[in-house]
């Protein structure tokens, strides 16, 4: 509308202030697929910055977060048996890794996407990208959500005494830490980005410490409950699904580079070497993690404890019990950051492909953040705050997340063909999609098959949402009254303007 183009010379009359920016962000959106990758640098012209470490630090920083300390204890109870518990462990692993090495090819064929939002227009069309963009709406907030209770769980430990706070006092924690990832991402990227390896660095010497206390423990002959081996295995399908993405949450993030492929140096090598590099690196400290963890503590210890790395450290490091909330809080708080970073650009993209609504493109002229969208995710991840609790949300987010992978590995096998004379710098046997698409079915029927938790029906509840919203709004575009006034609104408030491209 004319309101909005005013807004936006008016604040583009600085030609060396914001003009510049803006045009950069430009130049990719015009090439042939639409999406945010230039916008994650902040503006910056897009260069060649990652290298192979940087890369897997970005990997490595997103996968480990709060997984590690809140799955250990669902992933047993699910599966009854330290043995089976531990193969399960490795499993998720090699399930991410498989779906990594399918989400590198689809990151160097369709380099400028970003994410999802691209594969699946490129293979489908509109309606799946909505609907991936519309999960994300749920999944990322749910995600934060996860990893901030955890952070308020572990320091409680640290803090209170064994009955812990209640409820309440553990949300309202959970609200701070929230708000302080809200506030970084609403400044800088490059904040984001520079903290990502001082993090990744703090979280790995963490769970070093908790490791080499492992090791002690073993080699003083103490094994804890890896003598019970298979003892107490529980064989029922929902449980072990359960269980399994209780560990699949540990793993999920390693698609995380996808958003910046743009950034890589020499990516045709770097993509796949950071994604094997990072998995495999992330899964030999979970399974070390988890020895250690069954090294010390005995399963009724294990199953009865609220924070299991906070039990840990009371009786291998008596004295410094509080080095654990601290490791906790850098780990999922470098997740948190670079997961907020990735999620507002998604949003971003599918609004600029004009499914979403419009206001969610708008970037901060100063910042080029997209200030509206990464809001709206902090916004939406205090609402869920509220009603939640983390085994209820696993599940649920699991559930979506990987009914969406399962797309993904189809996209990869449609583009095989459709897209069969694009240059495809890494070919991924075709095998590896089937195989994950096989997991991802059997991950998203398989609860359905015993009586179904409440939280599963949720999620087909959310997609059917999707669908009814899809239709009017994004297909057929009805416009919904005020919403000009709305989009005005959020320019003055948030200081934004539609990217260039929207403009003309
Ligand atoms: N693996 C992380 C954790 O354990 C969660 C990653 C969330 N996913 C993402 N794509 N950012 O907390």
């Amino acid at each position: 509308s004319l309101d909005r183009k005013n807004l936006f010379e008016e604040q583009h009359k600085d030609p060396e202030g914001i003009f510049p920016r803006m045009k950069s962000i430009d130049k990719t959106a015009d090439s042939e697929c639409t999406s945010s990758t230039t916008v994650l640098t902040d503006g910056i012209p897009v260069k060649r910055r990652l290298g192979f470490l940087s890369g897997v630090s970005v990997i490595v920083g997103t996968i480990i977060g709060s997984g590690i300390f809140v799955s250990p204890k669902g992933v047993l109870q699910n599966t009854g048996s330290v043995a089976v518990c531990l193969i399960t462990w490795c499993v998720c692993g090699l399930i991410s890794l498989m779906g990594a090495l399918v989400y590198a090819e689809l990151g160097l064929m369709i380099p400028k996407s970003g994410s999802d939002v691209g594969y699946l227009m490129a293979a489908f069309g509109k309606f799946p990208a909505f609907m991936y963009t519309w999960t994300q709406l749920l999944v990322f907030p749910g995600g934060q959500v996860i990893k901030s209770l955890t952070v308020a769980e572990y320091i409680s430990k640290a803090v209170f005494d064994e009955c812990g706070p209640n409820e309440a006092t553990k949300k309202i924690m959970a609200a701070f830490v929230l708000l302080s990832a809200g506030i970084t991402n609403c400044i800088s990227v490059r904040l984001v980005a520079r903290t990502q390896i001082l993090f990744t660095t703090l979280k790995l010497a963490g769970l070093t410490i908790i490791i080499v206390g492992g090791i002690i423990s073993l080699a003083k002959g103490q094994f804890g409950s890896l003598t019970t081996g298979f003892d107490g295995t529980i064989d029922n399908p929902t449980t072990i699904v359960s269980a399994v993405y209780s560990g699949l949450w540990a793993f999920d993030g390693w698609a995380q580079l996808n958003f910046v492929v743009e950034e890589l140096k020499k990516p045709k090598r770097n993509l796949p070497l950071c994604i094997i590099t990072s998995v495999l690196l992330v899964l030999v400290v979970y399974l070390l993690v988890n020895i250690s963890y069954f090294a010390v503590l005995n399963k009724d210890e294990y199953l009865s404890s609220w924070a299991v790395a906070g039990t840990w450290a009371e009786y291998v490091l008596p004295g410094a019990v509080v080095l654990v909330p601290i490791t906790v809080a850098c780990s999922v708080y470098g997740s948190l950051n670079s997961s907020g970073f990735a999620v507002g650009r998604i949003i971003f993209a599918t609004a600029r492909e004009g499914i979403f609504p419009e206001c969610l493109c708008y970037l901060n002229i100063n910042s080029n953040i997209p200030l509206p969208s990464t809001i709206l995710i902090v916004a939406l991840s205090f609402i869920m705050i509220l009603p939640s609790n983390i085994s209820l949300l696993l599940n649920l987010l699991g559930f979506l997340t990987w009914f969406f992978y399962g797309f993904g590995m189809v996209a990869n096998i449609v583009l095989r063909f459709k897209m069969k004379d694009t240059k495809r710098p890494l070919k991924v046997p075709i095998l590896i999609p089937i195989l994950v698409l096989i997991c991802c079915v059997y991950l998203v029927v398989a609860p359905f098959l015993e009586p179904v938790k409440v939280e599963f029906w949720y999620a087909v509840t959310y997609l059917a949402v999707g669908v009814v919203l899809y239709f009017p709004f994004a297909f057929f575009k009805l416009s919904v009254p005020g919403m000009d006034k709305v989009n005005t609104l959020v320019q003055y408030l948030m200081n934004a303007a539609p990217p260039q491209q929207m403009i003309s």
